[in-house]
């Protein structure tokens, strides 16, 4: 597998209706509160990838039964963790490991967290900070995974969180669960929501005014029965490819529309894309719906301030349509890429430039003049699971045939990518090397 490769040809004319695989931050936490609650949770939808099923494991590690009736439907009987035999290992998952160090902190017993040589280069500080500040006996060499975490008694703080971020955000709430006293999280932006609306879903004393968060504990979580939504992240690489791609016209059924996440649709919309999103209902507490996307003429644009929480995941494949977009774009505020499971500014720019793209790169962000003609070639996903599917969009309108090595690492979070991408028409295959 570690060989597999996407082969891309110019493609015309995407077409037809589909659905994306469930949305990853809704999957790690469904498992992850799932397991702290007490009765049984119903999951289904759920996102079985590389990186949600590292945290499916790590609750299993700590003692918790899970019944997979298929590979996207769980029962998971929610209950007191026992002690694990050995380090939990979070694989490449970044969300897997802030989200659980936060609720190991509350754990009467020792833990180590670890993952893949790539998350061991992801900055922990960042929640290392606020934990500490809780009471939290938590230590990391360097701040970099593994994480060690011994027994505390934690107290509630109030936390003005430096970066806009959901899993920092949902580390300290998730410890604040076991502290005593109240938490608040004041956010500089509006990240991604999940947390909270799960959380009270689950009966948890959880309010928040979109700025300040604050969590009472109140016992233990009620268990939950939820259809996870699709994820707009992964929609985004389809949204795009139909973009770009000429004589296209498809829909996505089943996406989640939270508002913290579709900032991706506002700025496609305001470089001039077709698109219709169209709500049709409510699943896990979260909005859900149809997007239809034409193939459009785009035009560049500015990106910068709050709407940069709101698309985070999505700058790769944005470089994809400002490099087919009339005109400059300008990304502002997203340094934040840079600590990604790559940087992803530079290792896009460079790998868009074997396919002779001309993209500068600003320390946050990155300026593109368009519209740019790119040529096939080889390129590497540099196991960044969205570098690879923007790499693979970006071959859909090269002149020639293009390779993406690594195409394993779309599997962390939409497993069939190249699959869904041949169902409308892309000629996108997975092939070994
Ligand atoms: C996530 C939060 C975001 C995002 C990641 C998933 C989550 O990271 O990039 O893919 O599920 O909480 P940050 O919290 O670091 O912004």
């Amino acid at each position: 597998m570690a060989n597999d490769c996407f082969k891309v040809k110019p493609t015309t004319g995407l077409k037809g209706k589909t659905t994306v695989p469930g949305d990853k931050s809704i999957s790690h936490r469904a498992v992850m509160f799932g397991a702290m609650a007490e009765g049984e949770t119903q999951v289904r939808g759920w996102l079985a990838a590389g990186d949600t099923e590292a945290s499916l494991a790590s609750v299993q590690a700590l003692g918790i039964q899970v019944d997979r009736h298929s590979k996207n439907e769980l029962t998971i009987h929610g209950g007191k963790f026992t002690p694990p035999k050995d380090k939990l290992n979070l694989v490449n998952a970044g969300t897997g490991i802030r989200l659980i160090a936060g609720i190991m902190c509350g754990q009467p017993f020792e833990s180590v967290l670890d993952g893949s040589e790539q998350l061991r280069r992801r900055p922990m500080k960042r929640i290392l900070t606020p934990l500490q500040m809780m009471g939290a006996n938590i230590t990391a060499t360097n701040d970099r995974a593994p994480l060690t975490i011994k027994p505390a008694q934690m107290q509630g703080i109030k936390y003005d969180m430096p970066v806009a971020s959901a899993q920092v955000k949902s580390a300290i709430l998730l410890a604040g669960l076991f502290a005593r006293g109240a938490t608040a999280v004041v956010q500089p932006g509006p990240a991604r929501d999940h947390t909270e609306r799960m959380l009270s879903a689950m009966g948890a004393d959880i309010s928040s005014d979109g700025t300040t968060i604050v969590l009472k504990p109140n016992g233990a979580l009620k268990p939950m029965d939820l259809t996870v939504p699709g994820d707009i992240s992964s929609a985004a690489f389809v949204i795009v490819a139909a973009l770009v791609v000429p004589g296209s016209d498809i829909t996505l059924t089943g996406v989640n529309l939270n508002p913290t996440r579709t900032g991706i649709i506002d700025v496609l919309k305001a470089m001039g894309a077709d698109l219709t999103v169209m709500e049709t209902g409510l699943e896990a507490g979260e909005p859900v719906g149809e997007i239809r996307v034409r193939h459009s003429i785009l035009k560049g644009t500015e990106v910068g301030g709050k709407v940069v929480v709101e698309m985070i995941d999505e700058f790769p494949i944005l470089m994809v349509a400002a490099l087919l977009a009339e005109g400059k774009t300008t990304v502002r505020d997203a340094q934040e890429l840079r600590v990604k499971e790559t940087d992803r500014i530079s290792v896009m720019a460079g790998e868009l430039a074997k396919m002779g793209a001309k993209i500068t790169e600003t320390p946050d962000g990155f300026i593109i003049d368009g519209p740019q003609q790119l040529q096939a070639a080889t390129v590497e996903g540099h196991d960044d699971h969205r570098v690879s599917m923007s790499l693979s969009v970006a071959g859909l309108v090269a002149q020639g045939d293009s390779t993406v090595m690594d195409a394993r690492c779309a599997g962390d979070s939409f497993p069939g990518f190249a699959e869904t991408m041949a169902g409308l028409g892309a000629q996108i295959a997975v092939e070994n090397v």
